[in-house]
């Protein structure tokens, strides 16, 4: 089976109505990122960045996968899937895809303070479970979002640089390609892979890259380039 690699950001979940974080209204517009999303912010006032994961996270209850994480889910069918994804909603899960990268961390699991890379301090959070200041991880240190904040290593880079360096086909869909080293991923592409890329406002597509793009919303380019990666288009 050919090895297809998904490189998607916020705008894949835009259309289940989770905010993106650059477009006008989105999520950086309501609040100031270096305050809840940095690790500084973090240790600055773990309260208030505390509550605003679990405000994003009480929100995946009332959202559902779209047609586009369904579509790439579908693909599974025929190709050797991997989903490498910025974002840290669950909506992939859901959908049924079975191999994700998660570069910036999950909404629904929490870790440690002290030793947050630790795969034994990372606990799955119940749907509804909030974090609270005095909860505890397994090495005594505040509980705190697994969430890889700015400031911090990407743990997950190389295996997701090493599925790219591998693909045939890379696909990437709603990422503004601002934030590395994510962005730099596209880098690893071989030279013969097919690249695409859909978003209905391509921005910082490397120029060097021979990139297929489909200046369409999700879920519509999705059918679009599913039809065609199944010989129905
Ligand atoms: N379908 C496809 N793409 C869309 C849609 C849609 N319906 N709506 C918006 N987009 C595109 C925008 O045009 C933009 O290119 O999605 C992209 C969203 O960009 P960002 O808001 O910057 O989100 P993302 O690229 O995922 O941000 C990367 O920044 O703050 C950090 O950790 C955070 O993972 C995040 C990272």
């Amino acid at each position: 089976m050919k090895k297809l690699v998904f490189l998607t950001g916020a705008g894949i979940s835009a259309e289940s109505g989770i905010t993106t974080f650059r477009d006008s209204g989105g999520l950086w517009e309501q609040y100031p990122v270096e305050a809840v999303a940095s690790i500084q912010g973090y240790y600055r006032d773990p309260a208030l960045v505390i509550q605003f994961y679990n405000e994003r996270r009480r929100q995946l209850k009332s959202v559902e996968p779209n047609k586009a994480h369904q579509l790439v889910a579908a693909l599974e069918k025929n190709y050797d899937v991997c989903v490498v994804t910025q974002n840290v909603d669950n909506l992939h899960e859901r959908a049924g895809s079975h191999r994700i990268i998660h570069l910036h961390g999950e909404l629904i699991k929490a870790t440690s303070t002290e030793n947050p890379n630790d795969p034994s301090q990372v606990v799955t959070l119940a749907d509804d479970e909030d974090i609270h200041i005095g909860d505890k991880a397994k090495d005594g240190s505040q509980l705190r979002p697994f969430i890889v904040w700015f400031g911090e290593a990407v743990p997950m880079i190389e295996p997701a640089a090493e599925a790219v360096s591998e693909a045939d086909i890379v696909v990437v869909i709603g990422t503004s390609l601002n934030v590395y080293p994510a962005a730099g991923l596209l880098g690893y592409a071989r030279r013969d892979a097919d690249i695409y890329l859909i978003d209905p406002s391509p921005n910082n597509v490397p120029g060097y890259l021979p990139v297929h793009i489909i200046a369409k919303k999700a879920t519509e380019g999705m059918q679009e380039l599913y039809d065609k990666l199944t010989c129905k288009g």
